[in-house]
């Protein structure tokens, strides 16, 4: 199959009408998109970026209404929709029957999200159906953020990617379930609306996070993803470069620029330090330094642990791996 990159939303509506798949812009990352409703190509979005089934799928819709057809709203679940959506949250809800149980994996819950993309808005408005659309990468490796990114990981395995762009939050949507008996909100994949923000949006409510690893099913939880091919160390660089063997040439991820002993080449997230800029480049920076034919191994340090470094200390964990592996 030919893989083809472009503009034009008529061509993504006849696609995906017929059960093939697009590839759609989001403002967190690229999106693998079906018919959420057809059993045809939901079976292809696991097929081409070999997901395993287990593995639930998030439903997209253009707007509250539409995402009422499909799950249950608690009054404090719909005041977080009112606030975020359309934006980078994606909640967890009671499903209602008419989703299928392909998309949820068989849990009774839905992940429901509204992308704040003006493409991808009209492409759904277009449509008499909601998309199911995971990340569009092959399992395990890193999200992509472009539309270059979506052909580097699927050529030839989808028709079509609507190009809207790079990715303007860069990171997945942050993944939120609201816990009534315990009258909290569980944050389940950190995301760049932090959970301070969530906070805010509903009067003070509590915000927790969901301790990792609890199950393996469970939203953003798989602990091989974000993955580069190269071996990537988490922590400061003085400590682990003092360990590295002398023959490795290392690739160093850092929040501002710095200087680095030779043999080290250094890839800043910002210039000043941003961190809302550092997330929107942190999957375009990590492929690059997996390509770099010069770097044999990634080191990357933590950012600062407040609001949206969160998420992006939380990406690195995923994708690290530990001394003991190399
Ligand atoms: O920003 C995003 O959320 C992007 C864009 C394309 O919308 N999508 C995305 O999808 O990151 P994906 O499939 O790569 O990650 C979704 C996560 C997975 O960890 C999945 O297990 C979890 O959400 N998930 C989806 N439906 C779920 C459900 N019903 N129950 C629990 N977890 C669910
Ligand atoms: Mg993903």
């Amino acid at each position: 199959m030919r893989t083809e990159t472009g503009t034009d939303t008529d061509r993504a509506v006849k696609l995906l009408k017929a059960d093939s798949l697009v590839a759609i812009p989001t403002e967190t990352v690229y999106g693998l998109a079906g018919n959420a409703l057809s059993a045809v190509a939901v079976e292809k979005i696991y097929a081409a970026k070999n997901r395993p089934r287990f593995n639930p799928l998030i439903l997209h819709v253009h707007t509250l209404e539409k995402a009422a057809a499909y799950a249950h709203f608690h009054p404090v679940e719909h005041r977080l929709a009112e606030v975020f959506m359309p934006g980078s949250l994606t909640l967890l809800l009671d499903k209602k029957p008419a989703v299928p149980d392909l998309i949820t994996a068989g849990s009774a819950q839905v992940a429901i999200r509204i992308p704040a993309h003006p493409l991808t808005l009209d492409l759904l408005q277009r449509l008499p159906f909601p998309l199911a659309a995971p990340s569009a990468n092959p399992s395990g490796y890193i999200s992509p953020s472009t539309a270059a990114h979506v052909l580097d990981g699927l050529n030839g395995k989808i028709p079509y990617i609507l190009d809207g762009g790079p990715a303007r939050a860069g990171l997945e949507s942050t993944i939120v379930r609201w816990n009534e008996a315990e009258h909290h909100f569980i944050i389940y994949r950190k995301g760049t609306i932090t959970a301070e923000d969530i906070s805010h949006a509903t009067g003070g409510l509590p915000v927790i996070f969901v301790p990792p690893g609890t199950s393996i099913t469970t939203a953003g939880q798989l602990k091989s993803h974000y993955a580069p091919d190269k071996p990537l160390l988490m922590g400061r660089f003085a400590e682990l470069a003092a360990s590295l063997p002398l023959t490795l040439r290392a690739g160093v991820i850092t929040l501002i620029p710095a200087t680095l002993p030779e043999r080290f080449v250094c890839f800043p997230l910002s210039k000043e330090g941003n961190l809302a800029e550092a997330a929107s480049r942190l999957f375009a920076v990590l492929r690059q330094v997996d390509a770099d034919a010069d770097i044999d191994i990634i080191i990357a340090e933590p950012v600062p642990d407040t609001g949206i470094g969160m998420a992006i200390n939380d990406r690195l964990q995923r994708a690290r791996h530990s001394m003991k592996e190399l």
